[in-house]
C-alpha cells in the first residue's frame, strides 16, 4: 500500500527570553522599534503537517511519500525522516528559498513575538503528482494536507485526473481558504479530516450542509480533542470511537497529525473503520506524552495495551499482524 503525503514540510525555532517584552517597548518610540532580546534558550522542533504525519506513518511501517517543498538547509531533515521510513524522493529542494520556519520567542509573562516564513513551501504549486506516480508506480492514496493553497488544489485535481483515491485534510488552512477553494478540496474525497471547530468553518466557508458534505466526500473523520473522534458517512450511522485516556498532556501540538497517521496505517491496513480510529486515538495518546510532534516512538504492546484497556480486544487481533517493529 502507497501513501503520498503532501503538505507543509518546516521547523519551529522557539526562544525564551527571561524579561518581559513589556518592559522593553516604549510607548512614545513605537513608530521606530529597534529592539533585540537576548535569549538563553533555542529549542528547534522538525515539524510541518506532511512531516509530522509521514514521520507518524513511517514509525508505524508503511513507506508514506513526503510530497513538499523545502530549502537546501533541508538535509539534517531528510536524514530524520529516511531513519524513521520516510520516502523523501519527492520532496521538491528549492534553488533559493529556505525551508519553512516558525521563529517565536516568549517571555516570562508568556507573552509571544512570532513569526512564519513560507519560503520554499511557495514553490510546492511547481510539482506535479503525475511525475511522483511515475516514479513510485502506484499510489493507493493521497493526503492533501495544509500547504500552499495552490498546491493544495493542484494534488486535489491531479488526484482526481489520475483516479487516485484522496483525503482532504485542509485544517489551518481553512482560515484563508475561500469557498471556492474549499468546495473544490473536498469534492470527491474518499476522506475528509477536520477537527470540531474547523467542521463549522467548514460548513460556513462552503454554504453545504452536513448531508451535502457526505455527498462530496465518503467519509468525514471529525476529531473532538478529548472526546475522541465522530465519523460519518452518507446513508449510515455515525460512529464514535472515545479517545485514548492520558494521565496529563505534556504537550498538545501535532496531537491531530498524530491522529490523521494512526487512521490512515490502520485504513490502509485494511482493518475495520473503527479499528483504524481505536489506533489512532492511540498513536495520538502517545504523542500527547512527549514535547515535539516527532519525538514519540511506537512500541507494539505498550500500544496494543492502551488499545485493549480503552476499548476492550476487539480490535488487537486485526492490528498485532500490521505493527512491526520493537515489541
Ligand atoms: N486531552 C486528550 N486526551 C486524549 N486524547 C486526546 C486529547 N486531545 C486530543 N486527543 C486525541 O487526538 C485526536 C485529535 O485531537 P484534536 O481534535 O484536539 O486535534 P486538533 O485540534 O487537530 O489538534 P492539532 O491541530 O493541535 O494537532 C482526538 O480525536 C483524540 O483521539
Ligand atoms: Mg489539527
Amino acid at each position: 500500500m502507497r501513501v503520498a503525503v503532501t503538505g507543509s514540510i518546516a521547523t519551529d525555532h522557539l526562544m525564551t527570553f527571561p524579561g518581559s517584552f513589556g518592559e522593553q517597548l516604549l510607548a512614545d518610540r513605537l513608530d521606530r522599534v529597534s529592539l533585540s532580546f537576548l535569549a538563553d534558550d533555542l529549542e528547534v522542533r522538525r515539524g510541518g503537517v506532511a512531516a509530522n504525519i509521514a514521520f507518524g506513518l513511517g514509525v508505524l511501517g508503511l513507506r508514506p511519500v513526503l510530497v513538499g517543498a523545502v530549502g537546501a538547509d533541508f538535509e539534517p531533515y531528510r536524514i530524520w525522516l529516511k531513519d524513521h521510513g520516510v520516502d523523501t524522493d519527492a520532496v521538491r529542494v528549492s534553488e533559493s528559498l529556505h525551508t519553512a520556519r516558525f521563529v517565536c520567542t516568549t517571555d516570562r509573562e508568556q507573552n509571544q513575538i512570532a513569526t512564519f516564513y513560507a519560503g520554499a513551501m511557495a514553490e510546492a504549486r511547481e510539482i506535479d503528482l503525475r511525475e511522483v506516480l511515475r516514479r513510485t508506480g502506484r499510489l493507493d492514496l493521497v493526503l492533501v494536507s495544509p500547504d500552499d493553497p495552490e498546491a493544495m488544489i493542484r494534488h486535489t485535481r491531479s488526484c482526481r485526473e489520475l483516479g487516485i483515491p484522496f483525503a482532504a485534510d485542509p485544517s489551518q488552512q481553512l482560515a484563508r481558504l475561500d469557498g471556492d477553494a474549499v468546495r473544490e478540496l473536498v469534492d470527491g474525497a474518499r476522506f475528509l479530516f477536520t477537527n470540531e471547530y474547523e467542521s463549522a468553518l467548514l460548513l460556513e466557508k462552503t454554504g453545504w450542509t452536513e448531508a451535502e458534505v457526505l455527498r462530496r466526500a465518503a467519509t468525514w473523520v471529525t476529531t473532538h480533542g478529548g472526546a475522541g473522534v465522530r465519523i460519518r458517512g452518507a446513508g449510515r450511522a455515525p460512529l464514535a470511537v472515545p479517545a485514548v485516556p492520558v494521565p496529563a498532556v505534556t504537550d498538545p501540538t501535532g496531537v491531530g497529525d498524530a491522529f490523521r497517521a494512526g487512521f490512515l496505517a490502520g485504513t490502509l491496513w485494511g482493518v475495520p473503520e473503527r479499528c483504524a480510529a481505536q489506533l489512532g486515538c492511540a498513536v495520538a495518546a502517545t504523542a500527547l506524552g512527549h514535547v515535539g510532534t516527532q519525538e514519540y516512538r511506537l512500541r507494539r504492546e505498550p500500544l496494543l495495551d492502551r488499545i485493549r484497556a480503552t476499548y476492550g480486544a476487539g480490535c488487537t487481533a486485526a492490528l498485532v499482524t500490521h505493527l512491526r517493529g520493537p515489541a
